[in-house]
C-alpha cells in the first residue's frame, strides 16, 4: 500500500506573487523539487498571462532538460481599478505598484481565480506565496497539504514581526528587542512603510501571518550558514509548525547559466582581471530619481574602477560625454543581465546592491562582498544582515536614508566614488568582507549538495508533503 502511494506522482502547484523577484526563486525552487525526486514530483507554476514570459526566461536558465520538468498554467489577473490591462507585475507597474500589492492580499479580488484553478487542477499539494492567505483554507477544504515558500529571509521577516505594532510614534530609531545575534538599531525612516504607520493601521497582513501558522510549514530561500541563528526565534515568533531552509535555490548554478558566455556582459567580464569589477544593480522595481542616476554615473566614473551597471530606467541617458570618457572601463546594460552568472564570474570584486533578499543570497552564494544601498520595503533590514550580522559588506552612504522616495538625500558622486574605490582597494575593508563572503559561499554550496543541510530540508519537505497527503486522502477514502 505504501509502495503504491510512493509510486504515484506528487503533483505540486506553486503560486508566486506578481513580481519578477518572486517568480524567479519560485521557478528555481520548482526545478529543485523536481530534481530532488526525478519522476516522482511534478511541479506546476501558476501565473497570470502577462507573467508567462517571466517564467519562461527564468526556466531557460536551467536548460532544456531541467526546464522540461516544470509545467506552467495560467489564471486570469484580477481586475484592479487604476491598472492598465496587461500590467500584472511590480516591475512594470511603476507608481501603481501599491495597487498590485493591495490586489494580491485582497481576498475578494484574487481568491476566485486561484480557487477555481485549484479546484480544477486538484493537485496533491500547494506551495503559495505569503500574500495569498486563502490558499491554506482552500487546501484544507480539498484535503491538500500547503506550504508557504518565502523569498523574504527569516532575519528580515523576524525583525518585521517583532517590530509590528511596536514602533513608538515620535521616536527617531528603534532597537529590535529579543533578537538573537548582534543588537540591531534602525532609524524609523528606514523601516518599511507599514511599520511606520500606527499599530491600528498595520493590520492588513494578519491573515497572511495566520495562514503561515496554519500551513504545514514555511520553506525559506536561505541556508543554515547564513541565518541559522534566527531559525528558532523565527519559528517561535510566527508559531510555525515547521520551518525548512532550502536555499540558495539559485544553486547549483545551472549548466545553462554557466554557458551564458554568449552574453555580451559575460564576454566583457572575461576580459577583466579577477576581483576588479564592481557590479551595480538595483533590482527590478524600486524607483531611483534621474538626479540620483546622474550622480551615480559620475561617481562610478570618478572611482576609476571598472564597473558593470544594469540600469532599468527606460529612456534615461548618461550625462553628456560620459560614455566616451568611461570607454572600455565601464559597461552599461539596459534591462536585464544574467545576474547569477555575473556574480559567479571571477572578475566581479564587489556588488553594489539595493539589498533585495534574492540578490543578497545570490551574492553570498557566489562569495561576492557587497556595497549596500537599500531603497524600499525591508531592504534596510536586509542590509543589517549583510553589514552588522555577517560582515560581508559596507554601506555606501550614511547620510539621511529613507524608504520614502521624497525623504531620501541625494547621494553625491564623490561619496559614490569614495565608497567604491575604498572598497576595492587591496587590503581594504572590501577584502576582509570578501574573505567572509567566500567562507559563506563554501557553506552555501555545501548546503545544497547531496546530504547538505538545505538538501536534507528539501527532502524532508517532500516527505512531509507526501505523508500529509497520504493521511488526508486515506481519511477521505474512509469517510466516503
Ligand atoms: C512584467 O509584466 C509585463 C506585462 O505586464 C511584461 O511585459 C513583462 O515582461 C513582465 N516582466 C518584467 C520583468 O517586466
Ligand atoms: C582568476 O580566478 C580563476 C577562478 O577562480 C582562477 O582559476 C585563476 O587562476 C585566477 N587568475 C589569476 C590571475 O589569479
Amino acid at each position: 500500500m505504501a509502495s503504491a502511494k510512493q509510486s504515484k506522482k506528487m503533483r505540486i502547484l506553486l503560486i508566486p506573487f506578481f513580481a519578477t523577484s518572486h517568480i524567479g526563486p519560485y521557478i528555481d525552487f520548482a526545478v529543485r523539487l523536481a530534481a530532488a525526486r526525478p519522476g516522482a514530483v511534478e511541479p506546476t507554476v501558476a501565473v497570470t498571462p502577462a507573467n508567462v514570459a517571466v517564467v519562461r526566461s527564468a526556466l531557460e536558465r536551467h536548460g532544456p532538460a531541467a526546464s522540461g520538468t516544470v509545467r506552467i498554467v495560467t489564471y486570469p489577473f484580477p481586475r484592479v481599478d487604476g491598472l492598465a490591462p496587461g500590467v500584472e507585475n511590480l516591475s512594470t507597474a511603476g507608481d501603481d505598484a501599491w495597487r498590485i500589492d493591495a490586489a494580491a492580499i485582497d481576498e475578494a479580488l484574487s481568491r476566485p481565480a486561484q480557487e477555481a484553478l485549484l479546484r480544477e487542477r486538484s493537485p496533491d499539494a500547494v506551495v503559495s506565496d505569503y500574500h495569498f492567505f486563502w490558499t491554506s483554507s482552500i487546501a484544507a477544504e480539498l484535503g491538500l497539504p500547503c506550504v508557504v515558500f518565502s523569498v523574504i529571509a527569516p532575519f528580515s521577516g523576524l525583525v518585521m514581526r517583532i517590530l509590528a505594532g511596536a514602533v513608538v510614534s515620535g521616536s527617531r530609531d528603534v532597537t529590535v528587542p529579543g533578537l538573537p545575534g548582534p543588537e540591531i538599531r534602525i532609524p524609523v525612516s528606514e523601516l518599511p512603510e507599514f511599520l511606520r504607520r500606527p499599530a491600528k493601521d498595520q493590520g492588513t497582513f494578519s491573515p497572511c501571518n495566520a495562514a503561515q501558522a496554519r500551513c504545514l510549514g514555511v520553506a525559506y530561500n536561505t541556508f543554515a550558514g547564513m541565518e541559522q541563528e534566527y531559525r528558532e526565534a523565527n519559528v517561535r515568533a510566527k508559531s510555525l509548525k515547521r520551518c525548512y531552509f532550502v536555499g540558495p535555490v539559485s544553486l547549483p548554478l545551472p549548466a545553462a547559466a554557466a554557458g551564458t558566455s554568449e552574453s555580451p556582459c559575460i564576454r566583457w567580464l572575461d576580459s577583466r582581471p579577477n576581483c576588479s569589477v564592481v557590479y551595480v544593480c538595483f533590482g527590478t522595481y524600486a524607483a531611483i530619481s534621474e538626479d540620483q542616476l546622474r550622480e551615480l554615473a559620475l561617481g562610478l566614473e570618478a572611482s576609476g574602477e571598472p564597473f558593470l551597471w544594469v540600469v532599468r530606467a527606460d529612456g534615461w541617458t548618461p550625462p553628456e560625454g560620459w560614455e566616451q570618457r568611461v570607454g572600455e572601463r565601464g559597461m552599461l546594460v539596459r534591462g536585464w543581465a544574467p545576474q547569477t552568472a555575473v556574480l559567479a564570474h571571477p572578475a566581479v570584486g564587489a556588488f553594489l546592491t539595493h539589498c533585495g533578499s534574492s540578490s543578497l543570497l545570490e551574492a553570498a552564494a557566489a562569495g561576492v562582498p557587497m556595497l549596500t544601498w537599500p531603497l524600499v520595503f525591508d531592504q534596510f533590514i536586509e542590509e543589517r544582515l549583510v553589514t552588522d550580522v555577517l560582515g560581508i559588506g559596507e554601506r555606501v552612504w550614511s547620510g539621511a536614508r529613507s524608504t520614502r522616495y521624497e525623504e531620501r538625500e541625494l547621494v553625491p558622486a564623490e561619496a559614490v566614488a569614495r565608497a567604491v574605490a575604498r572598497f576595492l582597494e587591496p587590503g581594504g575593508p572590501g577584502e576582509a568582507a570578501r574573505g567572509r563572503a567566500r567562507d559563506l559561499a563554501v557553506k552555501a554550496h555545501a548546503a545544497v549538495a547531496e546530504g547538505g543541510s538545505s538538501s536534507r530540508d528539501l527532502h524532508r519537505l517532500i516527505d512531509d508533503l507526501v505523508e500529509a497527503r497520504a493521511a488526508t486522502s486515506s481519511c477521505n477514502a474512509d469517510s466516503e
